[in-house]
């Protein structure tokens, strides 16, 4: 039995294409990639149907970082992240995503410390314009394990809801604001959390948490390639339903969470050196396990610019005119 859906003397391309997992409805896992394929378009716009179509790729290949930026680009530009307290120095378009035992953000989780835990969210949804997506790379794994990245397909998700659900979530919005402590996480965390410390970066950033407007997604948009339904929540990060305030919206939304993150339609990624991962960031969230207080992980990762042009600032007056709702 194998587990290559595409092979190299199939489709001409220099590169394997295997599922993510076996019975995993979204991802890839692609091999044999090497940065001097990256100049064929025809390697390029495979690699980009394939992202569009599976939403997370596997990439084993050279894990360098000009290998890193060099992919990334296959799927858009690269944008410099929005907080600059987070760049790799020397290299802008890296974002630094570290824990060590005397820096780095910790929390309690169900009673257990846990470094860089991150629950459930798409990047940078706290603004109008959210990335398109982004590559993960290790720098340095944590030697006692954990550490693992997780990843929900949302068009998944959002097949899954019942048809009534469906009908009541069209054309509503959800209401998102820049607050890097997940203790106030409203959705999306079973969990007892508390915040332990701050990571010096994220201490200088939530400085700024309220000069940060509030901003507007709609609940569920068609993928433009393709016009799949996109259940477009991030839990971490909500505030509530821009039409529906109150129980009873909070209460919708917390339904609608619930089958975003289900764990029959999760994959966590257990890194090894020479991983990259590649994900979607309009269809797809992610969520850090997180590692022991007393170990480090580093990993970078890029940021890959777009816009789907559906968010909406919300607090400033001229804005607020200009959101349909
Ligand atoms: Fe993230």
């Amino acid at each position: 039995m194998t587990d290559t859906l595409l092979a190299p003397h199939v489709t001409g391309l220099p590169f394997t294409v295997g599922p993510l997992r076996e019975g995993l409805a979204f991802g890839a896992k692609v091999e044999g990639l090497t940065l001097k394929d990256l100049d064929r378009q025809d390697v390029r716009q495979a690699l980009f149907d394939l992202w569009i179509d599976k939403g997370v790729i596997h990439f084993r290949a050279d894990d360098t970082a000009a290998m890193q930026v060099a992919l990334s680009a296959c799927f858009g530009a690269l944008e410099r992240h929005m907080f600059e307290e987070s760049w790799v120095a020397g290299c802008p378009e890296l974002v630094n995503i570290k824990f060590y035992p005397e820096d780095g953000t910790l929390y309690e989780v169900d009673g257990q410390p846990r470094g860089g835990w991150l629950p459930w969210h798409s990047d940078l949804i706290y603004r109008d314009r959210i990335n398109r997506g982004g590559i993960l790379r290790p720098i340095q794994l944590p030697k006692k394990g954990g550490g693992m990245t997780g990843f929900v397909d949302q068009i998944a998700a959002y097949d899954a809801l019942p048809s009534k659900l469906k009908q009541r979530i069209e054309g509503l919005h959800v209401v998102y604001v820049m607050d890097l402590n997940a203790e106030h996480a409203r959705f999306g965390v079973g969990e007892q959390r508390r915040l332990v410390r701050f990571a010096k970066s994220a201490t200088s950033i939530n400085a700024r948490e309220y000069q940060y407007p509030r901003v507007l997604h709609p609940l569920v948009f068609r993928q433009k390639e393709t016009g799949r339904p996109v259940l477009n929540v991030s839990p971490w990060f909500a505030m509530g339903i821009y039409e529906l305030g109150g129980l009873e919206g909070e209460a919708l939304l917390r339904e609608v969470v619930g089958y975003c993150i289900d764990s029959n339609n999760a994959y966590f990624h257990d890194w090894q050196a020479g991983d990259m991962v590649l994900w979607d960031n309009w269809r797809t969230l992610h969520s850090a396990t997180g590692v022991e207080p007393d170990d480090t992980r580093v990993m970078y990762r890029t940021t890959i610019s777009g816009d789907y042009a559906l968010g909406r600032r919300l607090d400033a007056a001229s804005e607020l005119a200009a959101v349909d709702v």
